[in-house]
């Protein structure tokens, strides 16, 4: 259970687990005292002295040198000399911001936050008031420490209750400072078809960031970082995670300062970040989470999952068994109709597929990416009865029907760019700058939201679609909005990110039966924001397994299986060009919300027979491989190996994958420890009848034979007996 503790001085939040201590120093300046595990004093004295903070005499705020102190919400320019998580600038042109404690309540359960995807609980919220006299601003820190995990999701509301107009400049989610020792940085940074690849590297003094200014939480950087002790492994050791529960711009830095102490903070960017607040208006920050580990990074990963699971996903899909789907894209590209539709959808049907999903090109007149994005009308040509027919022969073959959509999108070359031209992000006088042909629909405007939840509700509503895809294939470019004044032009990017969560809110209240795949030129915005309206989120447009291998271990690091699509596709792969056999494709994908994204008409009976098997036996164990407790065993960014082992929650089953990418010659099977077994419990491997003890499994090793060639892999069922 979690408790929330207010002494007169002193704030303690803690579940079973993990503690987090408030101090309020004399001043009034709010401290960070301590973030890690439990401590069994409410109020430990030993913390309060061992942080009597100095003054240094030039610097001091009655009588203690900010430079020092591990503010809860530090600005700069108080005699803290680094950077600050708020800055604030007033009509006369300063910017400088004084916030001292006023109260410390308590929510009796976590509220949502206004406008923004949060994280929800019945847990008590502390809500810490602080407010800077001169300016006449409020801070409402929020603060909830979940049950089930370690978890502490924070976030910040800032009020003007003064009388002039304050311009904010840098307002941030989360500030928190890290015991003074050495500390390694791990960061998520790609690229497209290279989603997050794990970044490590020692943090020396200064700054370490990743940020995104692109528009979305991007294909270049995650709004994740993981503060690890230098030798903290997957299993051990000391490990701070954080993440966003935003989809935008975002920062996600460290910065060691003069005293060799880290100071972590993550919020929106404030480059390109502005926020007129005016008298009696307040500005929500999107919700940070920071989560604790003395179990390595699988121990962080597992607090990560568990809050996706139980905080941040909703939903009648949340934990329900998420349907098996051919995709038609690299089936057909833009080139269809409904025959070549319905044949893929029938050879579908008969290897066990469960959802047929008709992706780009079904609208206006859309036979490259060239054109039609924001016509959401059927292309006649293609589907020449509409999308109806196709829909109801699709649902006659027993499969389910799903959707593409590019929602906040508009193709110069569309009617409604034809007919609103302003309704596009630009800036007047510049050439509009493309983006895969594309420009990016302006979702600060109310009026372009209602077009967009419109036009993709009338399709919702007229056909029973069980699926959609809701795409995102461009970057931000020429920020300027047509509906915006000129002093408000730098609120453009959050406003955007405020008008798509209004859309999709609405949109999954009146469909709550249609499953919400979140996409972004495949993963580029794999967030816990868009993860609380879309239950899964496409991993990549690389479907390479190998590629994938990489991909999904180190997506792991935050988000549990169930959050990841993940299909099998042809080969030579189309982003690679590599082949891997159909087994190793099979394997790898069904480690998340698994489908197929090819002509299965091409392949050979042998091999619709193979997808009839791998369907058939993820039918049988995809509880266990989407819900089950996930452990990463052998790190593609270390060696040749990948594998990972998912356990049933119930224990009674688990599901242990392999691959090796470059063939070995004359070497023994590889012996893999397993995680997460019951040592005392036995285990029969169905695939070979073999009876281990867990403990066997986990301290000795399963021992993996390899067929012969690259990008071998295996996988074995255990039963529990
Ligand atoms: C993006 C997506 C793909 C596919 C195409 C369609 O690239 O990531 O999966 O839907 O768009 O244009």
């Amino acid at each position: 259970m979690s408790q929330l503790f207010i002494g007169e001085n002193l704030i303690h939040l803690r579940n079973d687990r993990v503690s987090y201590l408030i101090h309020i120093l004399p001043g009034g300046v709010p401290m960070q005292l301590y973030w890690g595990k439990r401590l069994n004093a409410m109020e430990p004295a030993s913390l309060l002295r061992h942080h009597n903070i100095p003054g240094d005499g030039s610097f001091s705020v009655q009588g203690c040198a900010l430079d020092h102190v591990p503010c809860e919400y530090p600005s700069f320019g108080l005699g803290d000399l680094r950077h600050g998580a708020v800055t604030v600038r007033q009509e006369d042109g300063t910017a400088s911001c004084d916030l001292r404690f006023v109260s410390a309540e308590i929510d009796t359960e976590k509220q949502p936050l206004c406008g923004l995807p949060a994280s929800y609980g019945k847990e008590q919220t502390l809500r810490l008031t602080l407010r800077d006299e001169l300016l006449g601003l409020k801070a409402v820190l929020r603060y909830t420490l979940f049950d089930d995990c370690d978890a502490l999701a924070r976030s910040v509301e800032l009020i003007n209750e003064g009388t002039q107009v304050l311009a904010l400049e840098r307002a941030m989610s989360l500030c928190m400072t890290l015991p003074t020792r050495s500390w390694d940085i791990l960061t998520l940074s790609g690229a497209w078809s290279r989603e997050r690849e794990m970044q490590r590297r020692p943090m020396l003094m200064g700054e370490c960031s990743v940020s995104s200014i692109n528009g979305a939480s991007s294909l270049q950087a995650s709004p994740f970082l993981a503060m690890l002790s230098p030798e903290a492994t997957e299993q051990q050791g000391e490990v701070y995670g954080f993440s966003l529960v935003y989809s935008g711009n975002f920062y996600a830095g460290a910065m060691v300062d003069q005293h060799r102490t880290p100071r972590v903070m993550l919020g929106i960017d404030p480059d390109g970040f502005g926020w007129q607040l005016e008298p009696g208006q307040s500005f929500q920050t999107p919700e940070a989470i920071a989560v604790y580990s003395r179990e390595g990074l699988g121990g962080m990963s597992a607090q990560f999952h568990t809050l996706c699971a139980k905080h941040i996903v909703r939903g009648k899909f949340a934990d329900q068994p998420r349907p098996i789907l051919l995709n038609n894209w690299e089936a057909t590209y833009f080139n269809f109709d409904h025959e070549k539709l319905m044949k893929l959808a029938t050879t579908a049907a008969r290897v066990g597929v469960e959802l047929f999903v008709l992706d780009d090109g079904w609208f206006g007149h859309r036979d490259s990416d060239n054109s039609s994005l924001g016509d959401w009308v059927v292309d006649k040509r293609k589907l020449p009865g509409g999308l109806r027919p196709l829909v109801d022969d699709v649902h006659s073959l027993g499969l389910k029907f799903g959707l593409w959509f590019e929602p906040e999108m508009i193709s110069p070359d569309s009617d409604l760019y034809r007919a609103h031209p302003d309704w596009a992000i630009h800036i007047d006088g510049r050439t509009p700058i493309e983006g895969r042909n594309q420009l990016t629909l302006d979702l600060s405007r109310p009026e372009v939201c209602d077009y967009i939840y419109n036009s993709v509700a009338a399709i919702l509503a007229a056909n029973p679609i069980d699926y959609v895809k809701w795409d995102m294939n461009r970057n931000f470019s020429n920020i300027g909005s047509a509906g915006l004044p000129a002093s408000r032009q730098r609120e453009l990017p959050h406003r955007y990110m405020l008008g798509l969560y209004g859309i999709l809110e609405k949109l999954i209240h009146r469909f709550p039966d249609v499953l919400f795949e979140s996409c972004a030129s495949g993963g580029g915005r794999f967030d816990l924001g868009m993860l609380h309206y879309m239950p899964q989120t496409w991993c990549s447009d690389n479907t390479d397994a190998y590629t994938r291998c990489r991909i999904q271990y180190s997506t792991s690091l935050v988000f549990p299986p169930f959050a990841m699509g993940s299909h099998v596709s042809a080969v030579p792969n189309h982003q690679t060009g590599r082949i891997t056999p159909l087994s190793t494709r099979g394997n790898i994908a069904r480690s998340g919300c698994f489908g197929y994204e090819l002509d299965l008409n091409k392949l050979t009976e042998e091999e619709l027979t193979e997808i009839s098997g791998q369907i058939a036996a993820v039918k049988q164990i995809r509880n266990t491989l989407l819900y089950g407790r996930f452990y990463r065993l052998l790190s593609p960014y270390q060696g040749n190996d990948t594998a990972w082992i998912t356990v049933a929650q119930d224990g009674s089953e688990a599901v242990f994958t392999f691959e090796r990418a470059l063939s070995v010659s004359f070497c023994n099977p590889p012996m893999v420890c397993l995680a997460g077994l019951d040592a005392d419990a036995r285990y029969r491997i169905e695939e070979t009848g073999e009876v281990y003890g867990g403990d066997e499994l986990m301290y000795s090793g399963i021992s993996v034979p390899l067929g012969y060639g690259d990008h071998t892999s295996a996988s074995f069922l255990l039963k529990r007996i």
